[in-house]
């Protein structure tokens, strides 16, 4: 398998008058080519900062400090502001869990999307035009020719999630980090953008990062994944083997607390505690105050991920001696689930 994108020890901080933010605080993962990698983990644990990051549009008090982005051989930590811009869109774009963040609400829809589409291509007005349209239609707007003249309020939020997606995707990039970009809408809606997005990344044969706080989302869409907590990797790996086989505590209560769909409510899945202040991260392993196998050794030093099985590593210390008690915790909730 060839990576196509390679995160090495990313650490992004965020300067705040409270403190320094260890947003990221070493982050490593691959993207393999032709693979859909999912980037999971609660809110607060450093998604979205991986995602802006690696796009080189990490705002205000934040600093990438460390680390490294290697992509087609080339650093893109050290690239000028002006390099990452061409890329941006081009190679590597994102579409963002809150639309009106891209989508500018004093605007057209169709202006928009015809803006990225003329800053990318070598294409005349008219064929920009032609071209927003038929994306417009890829991503199942209806009247899409008269749509490209109303304003982002006048679409629905899932037309708007679906318009952003467009967007993003009107500039062909090699690869697309979606953040979220489900979690807005109610479960029927997102069964279609899931669909949607599965379908786009087919035709335009571009890589995905899905970025989700839920491990349902991760099942249908990802063949690959990175659990973050706290601005750490858990684990990475295939998500099969994840699934069969979560090898960190963390992944295994985000598995055993999958959220219950009731009616057409999405129930967001609780751990108990709550995510660490980043300004002064516990020592160690950050999820030791959470984790119900944590013992003093814990505390001491912060893993790294590690190879366990292949392909498959995890920053737990203790994983060699719990890992037949997660697998059984994951057996009896399943049960209980499915006993439901
Ligand atoms: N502009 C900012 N200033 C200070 N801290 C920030 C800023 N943006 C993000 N953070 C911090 O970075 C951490 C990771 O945030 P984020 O990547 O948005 O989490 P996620 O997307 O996983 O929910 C959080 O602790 C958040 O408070
Ligand atoms: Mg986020």
């Amino acid at each position: 398998m060839t990576n196509i994108m390679e995160i090495e020890n990313l650490k992004t901080y965020f300067y705040t008058e409270a403190g320094i933010v260890k947003a990221l605080d070493g982050v490593t993962f691959n993207i393999e080519e032709d693979v859909t990698h999912g980037l999971v983990g609660e809110s607060g644990s450093g998604k979205t900062v991986t995602a802006l990051s690696v796009l080189g549009i990490v705002p205000s008090p934040g600093k990438i400090v460390d680390g490294r982005v290697m992509f087609h051989g080339e650093n893109l930590v050290e690239k000028s502001d002006k390099e990452m811009q061409k890329l941006r869109g081009n190679k590597i774009s994102i579409s963002f869990q809150d639309p009106s963040t891209s989508l500018n609400p004093v605007f057209t829809v169709g202006s928009q999307i015809q803006e990225v589409i003329m800053r990318h291509q070598d294409v005349t007005k008219e064929e920009a035009k032609k071209a927003v349209i038929e994306i417009l239609e890829t991503v199942r707007i209806s009247e899409a020719e008269q749509r490209y003249y109303e304003y982002p309020h006048q679409f629905s939020t899932g037309m708007r999630q679906r318009i952003a997606i467009a967007r993003a995707l009107s500039a062909r990039p090699e690869i697309l980090f979606a953040d979220e970009p489900t979690t807005a809408l109610d479960v029927t809606i997102e069964a279609q953008v899931l669909n949607l997005m599965q379908e786009l990344q087919k035709n335009f044969g571009m890589d995905l990062v899905m970025i989700t706080h839920d491990m349902g989302v991760i099942a249908e869409m990802c063949k690959r994944v990175t659990v973050l907590y706290a601005g750490r990797v858990c684990e990475t790996g295939d998500v099969r083997s994840i699934f069969h086989e979560p090898l960190h505590p963390y992944t295994t209560a985000l598995l055993t607390s999958v959220p219950s769909v009731l009616g057409r409510i999405k129930r967001l899945a609780v751990i108990p505690g709550t995510i660490p202040d980043l300004i002064y991260p516990p020592p160690g392993c950050r999820f030791h105050p959470r984790c119900t196998f944590a013992k003093d050794i814990c505390k001491q030093e912060m893993p790294d991920a590690v190879e366990i099985k292949k392909g498959h590593k995890s920053a737990c210390i203790r994983i060699d001696e719990i890992k037949g008690e997660l697998l059984s915790r994951l057996k009896q909730a399943r049960e209980e689930m499915e006993s439901e």
